[in-house]
């Protein structure tokens, strides 16, 4: 009897954990991270900003493989708060995914552990608020995790890497820009592109003949980007833990919540080059910040002109460079097997989900749907409900796995997918808006087969990539058109797929997919963390 305890302590705790492969040799990361109400100076005048242990953007995570992170978030801030850790993927443990279907919100003066493993990953990601609007404010930052040292990379080591988050950004408070989606408005147009918090200030120093990783990621909350280096091409190595075929591009374009990896040799003369972000889609208001990549001993400014991207509207172009990113099948990801040793394109979809995003006004009020249901995050966590049995709280007919046949008004709702585990899924995004969407799907990342214009229909499946679509966890769907994913189901839980554009997120463009089977093991699905905070109809459940 005693022994039993014990072992179901043990069990408890490794659950905890993510699993029975925590051992000791896994190294722990501690972080005390102070969220903070404080004045920031992006573009040279004052604004609040949502500050990390004082800093904008918050400290950049540097992990390796299977690092367990521990990170107390201390939420000094006078609103409830979560942070989300956009592409790490919380094996067996959606309880610390940090968006409010899976978790309560941090009350403000009052502090929550995260504790998460970073499993079999290895790649560029980031990390932000999940709550309100708090990402236009700050809290976001980099989330880097690097190879075990017994695992080789399909690239000669670079010399040193560099961290860059870009993305559009307002010099309102973000309090106010909330305030205007809450009275059904939409948010205006970006005041400006800002790359690791500057304007145009950022520099990044390097030796003449060297080579640097540069990890770019865009955190902004609208608007898609071009990526650029004067003089200087990008091969390209990974996009969101992928390592990718290593082609060379002049511009990348990076959609909103995606990540790139590239190589950039410093081959040219001794000066100062800029390195460009502009914004893509945005009609004839294009936005450019600048920031300077500066080779040792210059004293030479960046030439001018600087180079063009695309042109902003052009779609063709940027769905094309999107079908030519694919994945290197014969290279290692975290583990020495091949990326291209699983082959999805040879097992057979059990489930095809097709979504499609629309613009509504339910209630005189500006709100964004998906197959029809504008979600509505309930006060009790959807992952608490599941788990304590707790009625009236979702349901798994809510969101069909269609659009409505007729056009229908969107209404108000819960939006849970039921899934089994281990579910292989076909996913299209149906774009019919004159916008581009960017989905982001936590807990898994995903095959990315096809991109194309118009409506979707099941002849598109000859068009499919089912080779080496390259994987990730944010894939972008350009305006009037569909992108096509295969996932597999893998990972137990409660995951949110949203939007990653934040006012659309913010208004309902999201829904959870429910990944269960009725096995209680914690070989599947950790145990309720014992520090877990309860709220809404799970509030006064007893404490583990
Ligand atoms: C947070 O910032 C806003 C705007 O600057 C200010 O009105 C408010 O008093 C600040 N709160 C705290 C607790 O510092
Ligand atoms: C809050 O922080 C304290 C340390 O300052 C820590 O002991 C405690 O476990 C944290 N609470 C939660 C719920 O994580
Ligand atoms: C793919 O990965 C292999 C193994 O690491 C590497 O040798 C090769 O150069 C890569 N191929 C391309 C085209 O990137």
């Amino acid at each position: 009897m005693k022994q039993s305890i014990l072992s179901s302590v043990v069990l408890g705790v490794l659950a905890w954990w993510g699993g029975l492969s925590v051992i000791a040799e896994d190294r722990y990361l501690y972080f005390t991270w102070e969220i903070t109400n404080g004045t920031i100076y992006p573009l040279g005048f004052p604004q609040p900003g949502i500050l990390i242990n004082g800093q904008f953007p918050g400290p950049t995570i540097e992990a390796i493989t299977n690092d367990n992170i521990v990170v107390n978030v201390i939420n000094k801030l006078e609103e409830k708060f979560l942070i989300t850790w956009s592409g790490i993927k919380q094996r067996r443990t959606s309880w610390e995914d940090g968006v409010l279907g899976t978790n309560c919100p941090i009350p403000p003066n009052s502090n929550w552990t995260y504790k998460f493993q970073v499993k079999d990953q290895v790649g560029t990601y980031t990390y932000f608020p999940s709550t309100k609007i708090h990402k236009a404010g700050g809290g976001f930052g980099g989330f880097n995790v690097a190879q075990r040292s017994v695992i080789s990379i399909p690239y000669p080591e670079p010399d040193a890497e560099f961290t860059l988050l870009i993305g559009d950004w307002y010099k309102t408070d973000h309090r106010v820009l909330r305030r205007l989606l809450d009275i059904g408005k939409s948010l205006p147009n970006p005041d400006s592109l800002l790359i690791n918090g500057q304007q145009n200030g950022a520099v990044f120093s390097g030796l003449a003949g060297k080579t640097y990783k540069l990890r770019v990621s865009n955190v902004g909350l609208s608007t898609s980007f071009n990526f650029r280096i004067q003089g200087h091409d990008l091969k390209l190595i990974e996009v969101e833990g992928a390592h990718t075929i290593m082609e060379s591009y002049n511009s990348l374009d990076v959609h909103v919540g995606q990540s790139v990896t590239v190589l950039v040799t410093l081959h040219g003369p001794t000066s100062d080059y800029a390195i460009i972000a502009s914004t893509r889609f945005t009609g004839p208001s294009v936005l450019t910040s600048t920031a300077t990549l500066r080779y040792a001993g210059s004293n030479t400014k960046a030439p001018i002109p600087l180079p063009q991207g695309p042109p902003t509207n052009d779609v063709q172009w940027s769905m094309e460079q999107a079908r030519s990113i694919r994945l290197n099948l014969t290279a290692n990801a975290a583990r020495p097997n091949p990326q291209g040793s699983f082959h999805y394109g040879t097992i057979p979809v059990v489930r095809t989900l097709l979504l499609a995003n629309s613009k509504a006004i339910i209630d005189g009020k500006l709100r964004y749907a998906v197959n029809g249901i504008s979600h509505v995050n309930p006060n009790t966590p959807l992952k608490l409900a599941d788990w304590f049995n707790i009625p009236g709280v979702f349901d798994l007919h809510t969101i069909k796995d269609v659009p409505p046949s007729s056009p229908t008004l969107a209404k108000l709702g819960t939006s849970v997918i039921g899934f089994t585990l281990h579910d292989f899924a076909e996913i299209v995004f149906q774009n019919n808006e004159n916008y581009i969407q960017s989905w982001h799907m936590d807990g898994s990342s995903f095959y990315v087969v096809g991109y194309d214009n118009g409506l979707w229909t099941p002849d598109a499946r000859k068009t499919y990539n089912l080779i080496d679509g390259v994987t990730r966890h944010t894939v972008q769907v350009y305006p009037n058109s569909w992108s096509a994913i295969l996932v597999s189901l893998d990972n137990k839980g409660m995951w949110n797929l949203r939007s990653a554009i934040w006012e659309r997120r913010y208004l309902g463009e999201e829904l959870y997919l429910r990944v269960w089977n009725n096995e209680q093991s914690v070989y599947t699905e950790a145990l309720v963390p014992p520090n877990e905070l309860y709220c809404g109809k799970a509030k006064h459940l007893p404490k583990s």
